[in-house]
This record gives structure tokens, C-alpha cells and sequence, in this order.
């Protein structure tokens, strides 16, 4: 852990602009600055993935850490900043880990099978009910971010698996394969050295998409009917 003091943060600053600017005096100092993971800088990405003061993406619900303002701390504050620790979440430097395992784990089944060949059914053709439409585009906000893992004492995965199971499971277009998708899934996140779910909900609370346990329960009954089937 190393300590940097940074003075001139102003409240409607981001972290990131925070980091930024930090990052600016350090290489004018001609000091290393720090590495941290960021794209769009509008909680779309996910990759903006940094443990702030004990939680993933900081003390503030729903918003991933690039969407956290530093009015919420105080001027004198000590920020603790670590990256997100999971054996399946290898550090690559500094605040950066490599979560390569969640595409591998999406990789596995998180996609439909079409018929691109002039043959294409429009999607829009197949009614699809209101409440099952809403629940697969709840889950389909998933944005691979981690902080579901980092968060929890197991370093499991399987809110965001389940989010990315869910988001087919329940669309008719998403049955087909749905057997084949969730074996394959829960595989591999086996595979990758995640932990397992004990029920917790760590990682529904600091989820910046509010994504619901629910879909664990669902990930769980799809598993069971299609390691029990025939
Ligand atoms: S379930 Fe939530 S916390 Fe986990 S990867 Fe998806 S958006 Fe991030
Ligand atoms: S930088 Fe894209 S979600 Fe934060």
C-alpha cells in the first residue's frame, strides 16, 4: 500500500478525475503513475473496477465506481483503494485485474443460436409477455463489472452468471439451448476457481445494476432441470 497525499479535489469531480489527477502529478514528478481500469466512464463498461474503503465501486448504491462524485468524502479523508481480490481475478498491475474469466464464462453459452442464412425468423414475431420481457432486460443490464465476486466472502460468480443464464432463460428464442447454456456456464465458472453462492447477498447490495438474487434461484432450478432431465 502506498500513501499519496492529493490536494484541489473538488466535490463534483469523479474518482476517476480524481485518479486523473493524481496520476498527472505523479508524472510530472517523474513517478510511476498508478494503473486503473477504466473505459467509458459512464457505467456502461464495467471496467472501472476498484475496492473503495472496504467495497466494491465505493459507498454509494447502483452507480459503478466512474459514476461515484468525491463530494462524498470528506475534505482530510484517507481513501483506502485496492483491486478487486478473487483467486479467479489475478492482479495485472496495480488496481487492474485480468477478468478474462467472465468472457470465458459467457464464451461458454451467453448467446443465442440464429439462422443467418436469408432464413431469419424477426425476432418481433414471437409475442413475449410483458413481465418475462422486463425480468430478461433487468438481467441483460449485467455489465461484467466484478463487483458481484469482489464482494463476496466466497469470490463467486454466480449473480452475474445467473444474470447472463437469466437473460435467455427467459425468452422464448433463449429455450432452445437453454439445457446446453447452463451446463456449460456453471462449468465453467467452476472451471475458473470461483467460489460458490451461500446465500449471503453481498453481492446484490453493491451490484451497480440492482441486478436480484433471483436470478440465482433461477440459474439454480434451470441447472437442476437439465442435469435431471432424461
Ligand atoms: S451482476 Fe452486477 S456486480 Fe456482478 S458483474 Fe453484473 S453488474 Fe457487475
Ligand atoms: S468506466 Fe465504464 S462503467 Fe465505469
Amino acid at each position: 500500500m502506498v500513501e499519496y497525499p492529493i490536494s484541489g479535489v473538488e466535490g463534483d469531480q469523479s474518482f476517476l478525475e480524481m485518479l486523473d489527477m493524481l496520476n498527472e502529478s505523479l508524472v510530472e514528478k517523474g513517478e510511476e503513475p498508478v494503473a486503473f481500469d477504466h473505459d467509458c466512464r459512464e457505467g456502461i463498461c464495467g471496467t472501472c473496477s476498484l475496492m473503495i474503503n472496504g467495497e466494491p465501486h465505493g459507498p454509494d448504491r447502483l452507480v459503478t465506481t466512474c459514476q461515484l462524485h468525491m463530494r462524498r468524502f470528506k475534505d482530510g479523508d484517507t481513501v483506502v483503494i485496492e483491486p478487486f481480490r478473487a483467486k479467479a481475478f489475478p492482479v495485472i498491475k496495480d488496481l487492474i485485474v485480468d477478468r478474462s474469466a467472465f468472457d470465458r464464462i459467457q464464451q461458454a453459452g451467453g448467446y443465442i443460436s440464429v439462422n443467418t442464412s436469408g432464413n431469419t425468423v424477426d425476432a418481433n414475431a414471437i409475442p413475449i409477455e410483458k413481465e418475462k420481457a422486463d425480468e430478461a432486460m433487468d438481467a441483460a443490464t449485467c455489465i461484467g463489472c466484478g463487483a458481484c465476486v469482489a464482494a463476496c466472502k466466497n469470490a463467486s460468480a454466480m449473480l452475474f452468471t445467473s444474470a447472463k443464464v437469466s437473460q435467455f432463460a427467459l425468452l422464448p428464442q433463449g429455450r432452445v439451448e437453454a439445457s446446453d447454456r447452463v451446463r456449460n456456464m456453471v462449468r465453467q465458472m467452476d472451471l475458473e476457481g470461483f467460489g460458490n453462492c451461500t446465500n449471503t447477498g453481498a453481492c446484490e447490495i453493491e451490484c451497480p445494476k440492482g441486478i436480484s438474487l433471483q436470478n440465482i434461484a433461477r440459474m439454480n432450478r434451470e441447472y437442476l432441470w437439465a442435469t435431471t432431465e432424461g
